[in-house]
């Protein structure tokens, strides 16, 4: 395991009074895995990252990374540690007065780097992450994407173990998010590095996590594969992520009543391409029109839901809803309100 987290909570005082930003937890991150957290703004994300980086002591339990228990390490062994886990944040956090190649060899000199080794492995990263013709200009003349690549090799500058990204995409425009989410993901798989990735977007995570947890008032209340936890919500906050993506709410118009029902079915796995439609269309003695229809892939895997609206007699409208209940890889869905 790559990263094991156990009982670990964090409460902070201010004022006399007790903030709990994280409440006990326990958590296992698996080498090699993109683990996604997701939660809104407090939720305690930035916390459980500070704590797997060592920047600041848990006020109960322990983080073992790699095997090693951060609590047991003296200072110098703790710095080296450190070294191992790298950092990429939303706002980048780069040295405005040095240029891009001066910014990754400021990291390379405080690690003490092999001397020697320091402008190849500049070029090395620089290449990596697309920016060999910017290795000379300042932070200040380049964009969004392209600060966060240059963040991106900084924290690759020393071989981690594990990197970690604190909102790394939210000050990016859509597209470039997608770029950085392709490169970050190009380095999992390549170096086989951990990430963890925290984010309020559920965008994200389903571009790049193999893992979700959903973390709300300082705890992780849903964690799983993230096609599970697309296809099969549980807790509210979670719904409303998805409901983020798919966007289901039924127009105020419809009226409904027992003989005019909307049913938001959802298509699971390969099913999503198959043609139950035409099966409705066919076998049911209703009016079926489509109110609203999506389909996402997810860890390459098609997740659709398809909203209808079905008129007919109440016994007709029954039998469609039993023959759905009956289909394999087809389901009936509830709509995930937002949350307020
Ligand atoms: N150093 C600190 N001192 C006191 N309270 C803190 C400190 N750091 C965080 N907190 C509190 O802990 C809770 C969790 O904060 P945290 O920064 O982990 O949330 P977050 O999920 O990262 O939110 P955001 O999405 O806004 O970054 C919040 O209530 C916050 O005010
Ligand atoms: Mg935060």
């Amino acid at each position: 395991m790559a990263i094991e987290i156990t009982d670990v909570s964090k409460e902070y005082f201010v004022k006399g009074k007790r903030i709990e930003a994280l409440k006990k937890t326990t958590l296992s991150i698996r080498e090699g895995e993109i683990f996604g957290l997701i939660g809104f703004s407090g939720a305690g994300k930035s916390t459980l990252l500070r704590l797997i980086n060592l920047l600041e002591q848990p006020t109960t339990g322990n983080i073992n990374v790699n095997g090693t228990d951060l609590g047991k390490l003296a200072e110098r062994d703790l710095r080296a540690k450190r070294q191992k886990i790298g950092m990429i944040f939303q706002q980048f956090n780069l040295i405005e007065t040095k240029t891009v190649y001066q910014n990754i060899e400021f990291v390379l000199k405080a690690s003490s780097y092999d001397k020697k080794k320091v402008p190849s492995r500049i070029e090395e990263l620089l290449s990596l992450v697309g920016l060999s013709d910017k290795m000379d200009s300042y932070p200040k003349n380049l964009s969004g994407g392209q600060k966060q690549r240059v963040g991106i090799a900084r924290a690759l500058a020393n071989e981690p173990e594990v990197l970690l990204c604190d909102e790394a995409t939210s000050a990016l425009d859509p597209d470039t998010t997608k770029t950085i989410l392709k490169l970050l993901k190009k380095i999992n798989k390549e170096f086989g590095i951990t990430i963890v990735l925290i984010t309020h977007e559920m965008e994200v995570i389903k571009e790049v996590a193999d893992r979700v947890g959903v973390m709300t008032a300082g705890e992780i209340v849903e964690m799983d594969d993230v096609y599970a936890v697309f296809s099969h919500p549980e807790h509210k906050v979670t719904k409303g992520f998805v409901q983020d993506i798919y966007d289901f709410t039924i127009p105020p118009h419809i009226e409904l009543n027992s003989e005019s029902e909307v049913i938001t079915i959802k298509f699971l796995n390969e099913h999503a391409e198959a043609n139950y439609v035409n099966q409705l269309y066919r076998h049911f003695d209703c009016d079926i029109s489509i109110l609203n229809g999506r389909i996402e892939y997810i860890q390459d895997m098609p997740l659709g839901f398809l909203m209808l609206h079905i008129k007919g007699r109440q016994e007709e409208i029954a039998r469609l809803k039993q023959f759905i209940d009956d289909s394999k890889g087809i389901e009936r869905a509830e709509i995930y309100g937002k949350i307020d």
